[in-house]
């Protein structure tokens, strides 16, 4: 049965590196039947985390802050695959990706941490990273692996893979790059 895909591309390049690598993967989720909704979160309107704790009171709308996560919030609870697209910005997502996460916060504010973890039993939420970089070394992945095992573990979320694409830095860097045939399986084996 086709999946629910929500894809979160946390890089600012409309046409970087990382956009290609959703397009590849977008295009095998696509072939294999699935359903992949897109958020360029750099460019829409997310605002980071105040950290006041008031969160949850409206199940639609948990954020008192009123602003493009209430897109963010639908597609998510709607999704079956979350896939944390991000250049890697000083070892880890972008600021942008990162405040999307932290406002998810709100949705465990709103209840959805009990119904988080009965879906997590229940197999859960499958993740996906894919992140290109300039440095191309285990090293330099290490720290961004690390919080991204720790978020999966944390949010009740199954690791579906990752592509990790080193070695690009420019726009169009990543042309050719065989992470593309890898984030475009990756896609197509979505279960
Ligand atoms: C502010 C900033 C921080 C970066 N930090 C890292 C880093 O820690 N390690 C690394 O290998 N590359 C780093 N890079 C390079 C980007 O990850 C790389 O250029 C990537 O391909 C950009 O993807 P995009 O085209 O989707 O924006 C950084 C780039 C910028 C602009």
């Amino acid at each position: 049965m086709g999946k629910n895909v929500l894809v979160l591309n946390g890089s600012p390049r409309r046409n970087g590196n990382t956009a290609a690598l959703v397009d590849a993967f977008a295009e095998g989720a696509a072939q294999a039947g699935h359903d992949v909704v897109r958020f360029d979160v750099a460019l829409m309107d997310i605002a980071p985390c105040r950290g006041c704790l008031g969160g949850g009171a409206d199940a639609d709308s948990p954020c008192v802050q009123k602003d493009d996560m209430d897109a963010v919030y639908a597609a998510y609870r709607a999704a079956d695959v979350v896939v944390l697209a991000s250049p890697m910005y000083c070892w880890s997502v972008t600021a942008q990706e990162k405040a999307v996460l932290d406002r998810l916060f709100a949705l465990m504010e709103a209840g959805m941490r009990a119904a988080e973890a009965a879906a997590a039993e229940a197999g859960g939420k499958g993740c996906v990273l894919l992140m290109p970089a300039e440095e191309d070394t285990e090293r330099n992945f290490a720290p961004v692996v690390s919080y991204y095992e720790v978020l999966c573990e944390r949010m009740g979320w199954r690791d579906l893979g990752r592509v990790l694409a080193g070695g690009v830095y420019r726009v169009g860097d990543i042309a050719g790059n065989p992470a593309l045939d890898d984030a475009r399986e990756l896609g197509a084996s979505l279960r």
